[in-house]
């Protein structure tokens, strides 16, 4: 089983002094989860390329685009991490797609490595592991299986998930596989047993009173 990362997502940060948000967690994680939506694919809007390019940090990226026609814009948003994180932690950076919303997984996948980044897709909670086409699984970096419907931050976890965590897990125990939605000091347990590792939190984060106290109740043994 691969390491556990914790990725905070910046969604329930103050998007008013994004780079102090970042900077108060960023010295206790190991991967900042930045949510870009496009009020297709989801319904809502959050941040594009200009947000991404300016912010500053020391750990490496996890951009979640929840966009559609996401081979349109991998290109400006691997140079957006570049700007942001520097050529050697954009090396280290993941730029995720939704399976959904893209009919060439290895193509992608493809283009995000050339352009010198870690590729990830994501399914939705409704969306199948018979989803991702062909190889992916011997080519992907991580596998993010939403555990909410995306879209939202500060929903609940979806329990249904779980058996298609251990489904993946037993397919590629290698692999690393991200979960994200609903996340807390319970939820994390049910994801974690089942075989995740890459462990995204927002709400539970952001919100905390005690920041760092939220980030180790996460990796709490269990
Ligand atoms: C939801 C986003 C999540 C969101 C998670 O569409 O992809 O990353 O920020 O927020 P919480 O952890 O509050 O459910
Ligand atoms: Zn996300």
């Amino acid at each position: 089983m691969p390491h556990l990362l914790i990725a905070p997502s910046i969604l329930s940060a103050d998007f008013g002094k994004l780079n102090e948000e970042i900077a108060s967690v960023e010295g206790f994680v190991d991967l900042i989860h930045v949510d870009v939506m496009d009020g297709h694919f989801v319904p809502n809007l959050s941040l594009g390329v200009p947000v991404v390019e300016s912010i500053r940090c020391k750990k490496p990226l996890d951009v979640h685009l929840m966009i559609q026609h996401p081979e349109h814009y991998v290109e400006a948003f691997a140079k957006a991490v570049k700007k942001a994180v520097g050529e050697k932690l954009a090396a280290k950076s993941y730029l995720v797609f939704h399976a959904e919303t893209s009919n060439d997984h290895l193509g992608l996948i493809a283009e995000i490595h050339k352009l010198g980044l870690l590729a990830g897709v994501a399914l939705n909670p409704d969306s199948p592991l018979g989803q991702l086409s062909g190889d992916v699984l011997s080519v992907v970096d991580m596998v993010l299986l939403m555990t909410v419907f995306p879209g939202f931050g500060g929903q609940s976890f979806i329990a249904t998930v779980v058996p298609k965590i251990r489904e993946l897990r037993d397919l590629s125990p290698e692999l690393n596989i991200q979960v994200d939605g609903g996340i807390n000091d319970e939820t994390v347990f049910h994801a974690r047993k089942a075989g995740a590792n890459v462990i995204v939190a927002g709400s539970y984060v952001f919100g905390a009173t005690n920041r760092e106290k939220a980030v180790t109740s996460l990796k709490a043994e269990f």
